[in-house]
């Protein structure tokens, strides 16, 4: 039996309601079985970057996360779409993070999903999640992707995913990340 690839889930959304936290949470139900998906540590309490506060000291928040993303051998992000962009606050926390010696996001393996209310929400997220990954030397994963749009006919009351399609997309990717991350780490 191989060894399982662990993989660190971060969600960009902090609402309770939030579309992309059901979606991480089928994501992790929904990982095939070569691969555990657990969820990375609050970013919430990481305070808005500030070169001075980084001088004094990193905030123990920073290097937990940081630890946190170290150590999985695969990053999940599940991201709403902000202004045609990233969320700020996962953003600042990923600004941190960069500035260590030992860069946490270094050659890592990182795919993208995202749930939005809309019909195009999401895309555009994930090309801002990419280009400003790829200068942190991440491993971008491509397809196939996952991009839950309508979020709202998507998910049930108690926020389980009741979509077959978003269902079959989510195994797919989560599939194609397995043997991604295998290949890249070396790992089997
Ligand atoms: C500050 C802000 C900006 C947003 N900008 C966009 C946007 O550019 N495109 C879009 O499709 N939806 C946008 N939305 C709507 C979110 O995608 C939608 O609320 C989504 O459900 C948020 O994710 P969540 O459910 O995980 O919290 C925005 C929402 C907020 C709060």
């Amino acid at each position: 039996m191989a060894d399982k690839v662990n993989v660190l889930a971060v969600c960009g959304s902090l609402r309770k309601g939030s579309f992309n936290r059901m979606l991480m949470n089928a994501s992790i139900s929904l990982a095939p079985e070569g691969m555990s998906i657990k969820e990375a540590p609050p970013w919430a309490p990481i305070p808005i970057y500030n070169f001075d506060e980084q001088n004094a000291g990193w905030p123990a928040p920073v290097t937990a996360w940081a630890d946190a993303l170290r150590a999985a051998d695969g990053v999940l992000i599940v991201s709403p779409e902000y202004n045609w962009s990233v969320p700020g606050g996962l953003k600042n926390a990923i600004d941190w993070i960069s500035r260590m010696k030992e860069q946490p996001l270094k050659d890592k393996p990182v795919v993208v999903q995202s749930a939005a209310g809309g019909l195009l929400g999401g895309a555009r997220a994930q090309l801002a999640w990419r280009q400003s990954l790829v200068s942190l030397d991440v491993h971008w994963f491509g397809r196939p992707e996952v991009i839950v749009s309508f979020a709202a006919q998507k998910f049930d009351e108690q926020g389980k995913l009741k979509d077959q399609t978003a269902t079959d997309m989510i195994k797919a990717q989560l599939a194609g990340f397995e043997k991604y991350v295998r290949k890249l780490t070396g790992k089997n």
